[in-house]
């Protein structure tokens, strides 16, 4: 059976020092059960000390970057690349509401996918509606409807299950996860759902008594 796939997205948030507190809490009090996955995608400037941590301890955890160039390695100041990226983490995601606020549109998104598959990255990519585009070979996609993302107003666990149904029938995904207010409390109502493979948690991943009870609960 596929493992559930438990996705931390803490966006813009963390110092080192922050960062350091939160995986020495996370490593200590948390065993990870084989059906579950659990992928942290941390800021770009914390990527090499969660890489550090995760080998130096062994831990069954798997990172990812927030966001990915659009262009490979080159004079683009400020971008940061898939082959840098890949140094320190296998996955990305792509396509967050947040980031398309910043004018990536589709085409955008599609040219992040696919950079993101050349330089051997998993892009996850995010959608805000089942009409959102899915390019082929997409094989992790979070469905998180933009009322829903850091609202304390989550989606109901049948809708998400619906758009989830949706999407896998229009396209051939892998896994349809679901983001958007994730709690301690609701992750079950989610992941018990025949549709749903997995949660991508933003403002509870931030705590990590709740993203332990979070990655327990699902
Ligand atoms: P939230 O964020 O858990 O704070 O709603 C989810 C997301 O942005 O993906």
């Amino acid at each position: 059976m596929k493992p559930l796939l438990i996705v931390a997205n803490f966006k813009s948030n963390m110092t080192i020092l922050e960062a350091k507190d939160w995986l020495e809490k996370f490593h200590s009090n948390l065993k990870i059960p084989e059906n579950k996955k659990v992928i942290l995608c941390p800021s770009f400037t914390l990527l090499a000390n969660f890489n550090e941590f995760v080998k130096t301890n062994n831990m069954q955890i798997a990172l990812g970057g927030q966001n990915v160039s659009r262009l490979p390695q080159g004079p683009y100041t400020g971008e940061v690349n898939g082959a840098q990226i890949k140094d320190f983490a296998d996955y990305v995601i792509i396509g967050h509401s947040e980031r398309r606020q910043f004018g990536e549109d589709e085409s955008v998104v599609e040219e992040k996918i696919k950079i993101s598959k050349d330089y051997g990255l998993i892009p996850i990519l995010c959608v805000q509606s089942e009409d959102n585009k899915v390019p082929s070979e997409t094989s992790i996609v979070v469905y998180e409807p933009v009322f829903a993302i850091g609202t304390g107003i989550a989606d109901s666990p049948e809708d998400a299950n619906n758009k989830a149904k949706s999407l896998k029938e229009k396209h051939a995904i892998e896994y349809v996860l679901y983001g958007g207010s994730v709690t301690p409390e609701n992750v079950r109502s989610f992941t018990s759902m025949d549709n749903i493979s997995g949660v991508l948690v933003g403002t509870d991943s931030l705590d990590v008594s709740k993203f332990i009870k979070i990655v327990e609960n699902a």
